[in-house]
């Protein structure tokens, strides 16, 4: 049986196209021949479900503590993970002193399809590695001569760097085409579970997220990671957005320095100038791990008809509800104004426990009031209501060296700590006198 699939979107047909009905583009049509079943059914082809072997729980060390804490314990073998990132970021970095800590269990293999052996020892010189002699390069860029090179080795780690510049010979297309990169994923897993080997394929983004080769492979790996952060702290933040072997949505925070990744236990996502008006204090937990951020806000009058909202670091929708929670509930003509709001750092947040330290810091640049080393932790809602969130007590283990934390009622008084039912309450903690500006009720 023949079926056509084109190459840039994976549309599939059962007759050959010119042009692909789907995405546009011309001569993508590519002939893919499905294997003919065995229709008598094998019955090899099968196995009963108590035969049915067991996934290894031996937990490999990446030599990051915090990595491993990441990955629940570090990484398991014919684990595959998926690491993504805009280029520049340091994933070829970070693979290369992984690599390093598994050559002590055997030997890797990096495939190199985007650097030179060259470029790579530079890179290994830098990273001052002891273990050169057991990491085997390979340019080669054929994904079935390269395992089939692989059969007789013992083999503790593969990296292919990149997904984009591997292809089989199976398909006509080029490297880095839709089919191809499913096809090399296919094969990889493949051979990641039949011989236990834990596979490292790193993945190229745009800033725009354009290329979609990466997204498909996201469904077929065990482990996807993102790796991002602000050029300008060097902080960089491997967030892990799927995990079959353990949660996801943890983050291990790293700092890049002359000679390579160190990791950094306690990161701190603040300035110090907290003082000034439009500043305040939280603490998100990412996974199992709290985080101390400064979120920075700057409410300026508008001069044309269309108020602008600029986020980083946070979802604009989020800060346009807060905006209308502002508006209505303390009459404050924010939605009328233009809202910046940052998160200082680089880390971009989604725990709604930020909510109530964002309209605050709104409010206060609004006000042009300086909350002075103030942190706020609560959701709210969408009656102004400030609701309890969960790990209150390990957020205000982290924000004890705040002036005063702002909270949802909690079960015990604390020094220092106001709680609050809704935001009419929190701002009257940040200046009573607030409530009476003209405007207000
Ligand atoms: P790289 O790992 O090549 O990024 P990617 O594979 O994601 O494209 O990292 C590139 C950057 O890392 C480059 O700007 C140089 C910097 N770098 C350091 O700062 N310290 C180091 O020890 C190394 C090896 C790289
Ligand atoms: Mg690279």
């Amino acid at each position: 049986m023949k079926k056509f699939v084109c190459s840039n979107c994976g549309y599939v047909s059962p007759k050959w196209f010119g042009r692909c009905p789907q995405c546009g583009e011309y001569d993508t049509a590519e002939e893919v021949v499905q294997r003919r079943k065995n229709r008598e059914g094998s019955p090899s082809l099968f196995l009963n479900l108590e035969d049915a072997g067991e996934i290894s729980l031996e937990r490999l060390s990446t030599g990051f503590s915090e990595l491993d804490r990441a990955f629940r314990g570090g990484i398991v073998p014919g684990q595959v993970i998926l690491l993504s990132g805009e280029p520049g970021i340091g994933k070829s970095t970070i693979a290369l002193q992984i690599a390093e800590r598994f050559a002590e269990r055997g030997l890797v293999v990096y495939v190199s399809g985007e650097e030179s052996p060259q470029q790579l020892k530079l890179r290994a010189d830098r990273l001052l590695l002891k273990r050169k002699k057991d990491i085997l390069l390979t340019l080669e860029n054929d994904i079935d001569e390269i395992i089939s090179s692989l059969q007789n080795k013992r083999v503790s780690f593969m990296v292919v760097d990149s997904i984009q510049t591997v292809f089989s010979s199976d398909l006509g297309s080029s490297p880095g085409s839709i089919s191809q990169v499913k096809n090399v994923t296919m094969k990889t897993i493949d051979f990641a579970k039949k011989r236990g080997v834990p596979v490292l394929l790193v993945g190229h983004v745009t800033k725009e997220g354009e290329i979609a080769g990466p997204k498909l492979v996201e469904h077929m790996v065990d482990t996807v990671a993102y790796f991002e952060g602000d050029r300008r702290t060097g902080l960089r933040l491997l967030k892990i957005t799927k995990n079959r072997f353990g949660p996801s949505d943890e983050v291990a925070v790293f700092e890049l320095k002359e000679n390579g990744f160190v990791q950094v236990e306690n990161p701190s996502f603040t300035e110090g100038d907290a003082d000034l008006p439009g500043n305040v204090l939280t603490c998100v937990f990412e996974g199992t791990k709290p985080f101390v951020v400064q979120i920075q806000a700057l409410v300026s009058k508008n001069r044309t008809f269309s108020p602008k909202r600029v986020c980083k670091g946070v979802d604009v929708n989020r800060v346009m509800l807060l905006i209308a929670v502002i508006s209505k509930y303390l009459k404050f003509p924010i939605e009328t104004h233009d809202v910046y709001v940052n998160v200082v750092g680089g880390l971009r947040i989604t725990d709604p426990a930020a909510d109530l330290a964002i309209a605050l810091s709104i409010v206060s640049s609004y006000l042009e009031v300086p909350l002075h080393n103030t942190a706020a932790v609560g959701e709210i809602g969408l009656d102004g209501r400030v609701r309890k969130v969960y790990n209150i007590n390990r957020r205000l283990n982290s924000l004890k060296s705040s002036g005063r934390i702002i909270v949802p009622p909690i079960e015990e008084e604390q020094k220092g700590v106001f709680e609050v039912r809704d935001l009419k309450e929190a701002v009257s903690v940040i200046g009573g006198e607030i409530l009476g500006t003209p405007g207000a009720d």
